[in-house]
């Protein structure tokens, strides 16, 4: 992984457009996760608790589940199937990887480096099984989701995407890790780091070219800020460098496709209609091929409904707020629950947002934007996010199956709770 590192990074800026710094960035997140990995599989960890009953002892043995189905998006093509596939393989289980058809050429690089380490470092013949990838687009899902063979199924992607193939997966019973949309969004508040805020704010709101799904959808300014923050954000944007994401120098390359340019320009239509002032969003022509659309701010005086909907695409929503009791129910707000975060140097402030009444969130921030996370900590979040958690932290226990283990020492047989059967 590390000897191919400056190679598949490039491959991932050419297959899906984020800029080197970030496309290296996703390899070493691989790395990080299997430097983490081969830890972990010396700590699954099952508890031991007393039992009620004399002679009696209780705990808990982790088996592996079997196969597990990864379904990523082309937006991390690299980090996503490595959190699964690592955690799965320390976990015991093979898996099987159907990534997304933008970026196949990347996901067969990805398959031949595991293929040739596993198969270096392992036994030759589990290592033949261990990791089979399928090429694909809808098709070859569905049949990861329906088949029994298949014990979890892992689905990172859009929500409707997950709510199609999660249904199929609970239909029979099959365990399931969901990783979909976001709403991303950040308080600010009087007391912020303002310089801080501001280099948070673009780097999560036009990095990967608005493509993450931790990605910056929304800012909730405090009114006695709103306006030098967003005189601060339109410098920024209007200077922002767009182009070849090889180019060292730049910091956005090209959207995925036509079809999201067009979904952008819908929606910020729509936002102009509804009295949003829009600043950027604009088609511009680089040499060689390539979509390059410059980052969208939209100014609303309140949340639209067209602020709850996640469009994959770097726009930027602006909503003023008074009281930060509005600003937390304006971020909660939205169907979605992944990732968020505030800008307060008041630890009142902070406190109040982290606790249970703050963000709703499964990624709450302070002082950092709600991109770019680590990959010790587990990563997922809440409501039509899906629920699932993956990477570090306990996240290989959905990876596993759990066997709660009674066992009786003595040579008496006592029922729980002091049920009386004698015979
Ligand atoms: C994604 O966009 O699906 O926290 C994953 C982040 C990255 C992972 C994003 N480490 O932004």
């Amino acid at each position: 992984m590390r000897k191919s590192k400056l190679d598949l990074g490039k491959l991932v800026t050419i297959e899906s457009g984020k800029i080197l710094q970030e496309g290296l960035g996703e390899v070493q997140e691989m790395i990080d996760i299997c430097d983490f990995s081969v830890g972990l599989s010396r700590q699954l960890y099952g508890l031991t608790m007393p039992s009620e009953r004399a002679g009696h002892r209780i705990q808990e043995i982790w088996h592996p589940l079997g196969t597990v189905g990864i379904v990523t998006s082309f937006n991390f093509p690299v980090a996503v199937l490595s959190w699964n596939f690592a955690i799965a393989t320390i976990c015991g289980n093979v898996s099987l990887w159907k990534p997304s058809p933008k970026t196949p050429i990347t996901a067969l690089a990805v398959y031949e480096i595991w293929k040739n380490a596993v198969q270096r470092y392992g036994n030759k013949e589990l290592a033949k099984n261990i990791f089979t990838i399928v090429n694909g687009d809808k098709e070859q899902a569905e049949w990861i989701a329906k088949d029994r063979r298949i014990n979890l199924v892992s689905l990172t992607g859009s929500t409707e995407m997950g709510k199609n193939l999660g249904r199929m997966v609970t239909e029979r019973f099959g365990k399931l890790i969901m990783e979909l949309g976001g709403n991303n969004a950040m308080i600010v508040t009087p007391s912020a780091n303002m310089k801080l805020a501001t280099r948070a704010i673009i780097f999560s709101a036009v990095g990967t070219s608005g493509q993450r799904c931790t990605t910056l959808r929304r800012v909730i300014a405090h009114n006695s800020i709103y306006d030098d923050l967003t005189e601060q954000l339109k410098i920024h944007y209007k200077n922002i460098r767009l182009g070849n994401p090889l180019k060292d120098d730049v910091l956005i390359g090209p959207i995925i496709n036509e079809e999201i340019f067009q979904k952008m320009t819908d929606v910020l239509n729509e936002c102009k209609l509804k009295g949003g002032r829009v600043f950027g969003g604009e088609r511009i022509t680089i040499e060689g091929k390539g979509v390059y659309v410059t980052p969208a701010i939209v100014e609303l005086d309140k949340p639209e409904v067209i602020t709850k909907t996640e469009t994959f695409a770097p726009i930027l929503y602006l909503v003023p707020y008074e009281k930060l009791d509005d600003a937390i129910k304006i971020q909660n707000d939205v169907p979605q629950g992944l990732a968020s975060c505030i800008f307060s140097n008041d630890l009142l402030e902070t406190e109040q947002f982290i606790g249970q009444n703050g963000s709703d969130c499964g990624i709450v921030n302070v002082n950092i934007g709600p991109s770019g996370a680590e990959i010790g900590g587990a990563f997922g979040g809440e409501k039509e996010t899906g629920g699932g958690r993956e990477s570090g932290s306990d996240a290989w226990k959905s990876y596993m199956r759990r066997a709660t283990i009674t066992t009786n020492f003595s040579s008496k047989l006592p029922l729980s709770q002091g049920i009386d059967f004698d015979i």
